[in-house]
């Protein structure tokens, strides 16, 4: 605006000269550029704070302006092949160019999406033979992938949970649910999650939070490949944190953004909410195909709730769409056909699955290069962790310090909680990535 003011002045038609038009003139320039200055220092935002980076997109910014060749980004989960490129599957570009020859039109989705991939997806976590599904008490809703899903379920609970806007997510946890929830309006606590010294586990401290925190409490559990630290509870483990939810009356929500990248297998993967179900649990879940389908930037995922009855399920389902619509109104199209194609074809779907296993299995033997070579070196400590942990992510142990080190010494980038994406490691640069660690922890 306060160029558009000098603007105008200066392109003003100049009359006849006259000493007084002149000086009038001159005073109105001065004028428009007084205002126009005052105009720019009343801005609305001058008081708005420079925010941090995000914890964990942040360093893939971090990373992209290092100029050094051989810089090893370990930041993001985001699956990547031994040349460090993304890898669109091919079950992906083959269910694309279906999709594309079908010529479909691009009206609006309802609000809860495309009806056949909510069907599909469901059926992929639940199982088509789960009660929750056969007997219609599944309300389920397209999201914006993941974290819109988490984000639908915690507006959800802010409105309609009866006892309580308490959240409790482990810790550690993936460093966005803190701040979803809370920008939800719930408050969000921590139970114990992680035995640093054992790097296992911490299956007693997890049972007495359950134990002691209030009865009806919301509990976020990953159902599968913990974020940050891949350690997982076995069934055993996972029937005793069921125990307690029941006895004390809780309610659980799944996040499931790993299904298949923990095992390789799909099935195994879904165990603890297909078991949380059998067991009688209502249950909501966060469902995303961005890692399982290399779906990232396409934000494909699901949000559902498990109620007692059809006829609760029904009434869930109109308060999610209630959420929905003023959010974003109803969900993209496309990267929800990709998945329905890929899920409601045989031969498609089951190249998909080897597919996910290849992505797991690669996973895995970057593990053990990382650990046979940080012994190789000489290193004295104990990194048995590296391949006892699964998923995507390899809770290191690393400081914050070691972390700062590795990032502005080797240009190797990873969060600073020490957690590193294991599909950032290629065969080509895992010794370099050794000899980074061994650098900063000898
Ligand atoms: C991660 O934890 O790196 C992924 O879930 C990506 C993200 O959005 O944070």
């Amino acid at each position: 605006m306060a160029s558009a003011l000098l603007r105008r002045a200066s392109f003003a038609p100049v009359r006849p000269a006259s000493a007084l038009f002149l000086r009038s003139r001159v005073q109105h320039l001065q004028l428009a550029s007084i205002s126009s200055s005052a105009i720019l220092r009343s801005s609305f935002w001058k008081d708005v704070p420079l925010g941090p980076p995000d914890a964990i997109l942040g360093i893939t910014e971090a990373f992209k302006a290092d100029e050094f060749a051989e810089k090893i980004n370990l930041g993001v989960g985001a699956y990547r092949d031994d040349n460090g490129k993304p890898w669109v599957l091919p079950s992906v570009r083959e269910a694309e160019l279906r999709v594309v020859s079908k010529k479909l039109d691009k009206e609006y989705a309802g609000i809860t999406g495309v009806p056949a991939f909510t069907k599909l997806a469901s059926e992929l976590s639940l199982s088509p033979s789960s009660p929750a599904i056969t007997e219609g008490r599944l309300a389920i809703t397209q999201s914006i992938s993941g974290t819109g899903a988490l984000r639908i379920g915690g507006e959800f609970l802010d409105r309609w949970y009866p006892h309580s806007k308490e959240i409790y997510i482990p810790n550690p946890s993936w460093a966005n649910h803190k701040v979803l929830f809370t920008d939800s309006g719930l408050t969000v606590k921590q139970y114990r999650y992680y035995d640093n010294k054992n790097i296992a586990l911490d299956l007693d401290g997890l049972l007495a939070d359950l134990q002691s925190i209030p009865d009806k409490s919301m509990v976020l559990l990953h159902a599968c490949a913990h974020n940050p630290t891949g350690v997982d509870p076995t069934p055993e483990e996972w029937a005793k944190i069921a125990d307690v939810m029941r006895s004390k009356g809780h309610f659980p929500f799944f996040d499931m953004a790993y299904q298949g990248f923990a095992s390789g297998d799909a099935d195994r993967d879904a165990f603890a909410v297909r078991f949380f179900i059998e067991q009688g649990f209502e249950i909501a879940l966060a469902q995303s195909f961005a890692k399982n389908m290399g779906l990232y930037g396409e934000r494909v995922g699901t949000f559902s709730i498990v109620s007692e009855t059809p006829e609760i399920s029904k009434a869930v389902e109109s308060q999610i769409k209630i959420v929905v619509r003023p959010l974003y109104s109803n969900p993209p199209v496309h990267g929800a056909r990709v998945a329905a194609e890929i899920l409601g074809d045989a031969d498609l779907r089951a190249q998909w699955l080897e597919e996910v296993k290849t992505m797991a299995d690669r996973i895995i033997s970057m593990r053990s290069l990382l650990k046979s070579n940080l012994e190789q070196l000489g290193s004295q400590l104990n990194w048995s962790h590296i391949t006892s942990q699964i998923g995507m992510f390899c809770y290191t142990g690393l400081s914050p310090q070691q972390v700062d080190t590795l990032r502005s010494d080797y240009s190797v980038y990873l969060t600073r909680d020490g957690r590193i994406s294991v599909a950032g490691v290629t065969t080509k640069n895992v010794q370099r990535l050794a000899e980074s660690i061994h650098a900063v922890t000898k």
